[in-house]
């Protein structure tokens, strides 16, 4: 569907995470996957787009120069797994770079780019019923990125299929600046580079994210990378901060674990509606850090409905008591509130002052409003 909804921040999954090239890459793996967000209520609940990553392809181009998989992982071909995940109302997504070659060489001495054949793939992307590329920036010969991200960009809206580009430039010539204008026109820019199933390297990457808050638009947002929440890790305080942190900065959702043995208490994060209704707001304004002082970071994010969506966030690895004026948050410091905690999925009324007591690493999400 085209519309509203499609310009919103990208929900969905990506295998990069989970398995990067190991063998567990396969047909067998992402058909599963896909069941599972039928099974699980993800699809329901919004995740759309089954994607992969580097590794998917073949090490030589075909004697026509097509890209091809790798019989061993797609023995079936990318088209049928294609059709696959469009029958169970689900989009796909694949993968490619701006270069000469994909990122990864472990195997066969690396994978084709597509670099100087962006016509071709594009048109080949669109045969095979791709609904989102993600564009990386490895082997680029020095090439300027913008060239190199419009020229896929123009290929893709040449390809007569409606396919959402997301470029995976990891920070390096301030995407921000221009990804998300013509002629690039990006739904998303990587921030960043690579997220880690650690709490500094998820702190890292929002900390990078978070003042980029007036580049992204709706349709135009920040990438702070695939999430973590369920790779085991980080404890589950912190991956309801990953998952809050990203939500409130209206950043893609791509879940990055495994759905077919994920935990209980992983899959209940990355199913708490209230939150994603967050992200998923239809203003698409990417939250903004009001507050960032000895490690507790307040985001500020305005909603359709005029309530706002407050994050307080303690990066120490401490406690702390917290109290911020609602002035802070941008509200009028003479009239009570109504406070919805998000993750306690409970009501509270208040005034002047939002008191919170965060353990180290915590967040607490909520949804203000005065009326
Ligand atoms: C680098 C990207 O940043 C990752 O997300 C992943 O796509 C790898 N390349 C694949 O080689």
């Amino acid at each position: 569907s085209v519309g509203a909804q499609a310009s919103l921040p990208q929900m969905g999954f990506n295998n990069w995470n989970v398995t990067q090239c190991g063998d567990a890459f396969n047909e067998g793996m992402i058909r599963g996957i896909a069941d599972k967000f039928v099974s699980l209520g993800l699809r329901d609940a919004g995740y759309t787009y089954v994607n992969i990553d580097d590794c998917w392809a073949n090490g030589q181009r075909d004697k026509n120069g097509q890209l091809q998989p790798n019989p061993r992982r797609f023995p079936s071909g990318i088209k049928a797994l294609a059709d696959y995940i469009h029958q169970r109302g689900l989009k796909f997504g694949l993968y490619s770079s701006a270069g000469t070659s994909t990122c990864e060489t472990r195997e066969n001495g690396g994978f084709p780019g597509s670099l100087d054949h962006e016509r071709h793939d594009a048109a080949t992307f669109a045969a095979w019923g791709v609904d989102y590329l993600k564009y990386d920036n490895c082997n680029h010969m020095d090439i300027d990125a913008q060239q190199r991200y419009a020229a896929m960009a123009l290929a893709l809206r040449a390809s007569g299929r409606s396919i959402f580009y997301s470029i995976c430039e990891r920070g390096e010539n301030e995407p921000w600046a221009w990804a998300g204008k013509r002629p690039v026109d990006a739904g998303s820019w990587r921030t960043s580079n690579d997220l880690s199933d650690v709490y500094a390297s998820m702190l890292e990457n929002f900390k990078q994210n978070v003042g980029l808050d007036r580049y992204a638009r709706p349709g135009h947002y920040n990438d702070p990378d695939v999430l973590e929440v369920g790779n085991g890790g980080m404890t589950d305080t912190e991956y309801r901060s990953h998952f809050s942190l990203w939500s409130i900065m209206a950043a893609p959702l791509l879940i990055g674990a495994d759905l077919r043995t994920i935990k209980p208490e992983a899959l209940k994060i990355l199913l708490n509606k209230e939150v994603i209704a967050v992200d998923q707001d239809p203003l698409g304004i990417q939250g903004k850090q009001v507050r960032d002082i000895d490690g507790i970071h307040v985001i500020v994010k305005p909603l359709k409905d005029g309530s706002r969506a407050v994050a307080v966030f303690n990066e120490n690895d401490t406690s702390r008591e917290v109290a911020i004026s609602t002035t802070v948050i941008g509200l009028a410091s003479d009239a009570p509130y109504t406070l919805r905690d998000l993750w306690a999925h409970s009501q509270v009324k208040g005034e002047r002052m939002l008191k919170v007591q965060l353990q180290p690493h915590a967040i607490a999400m909520y949804r203000i409003r005065q009326d």
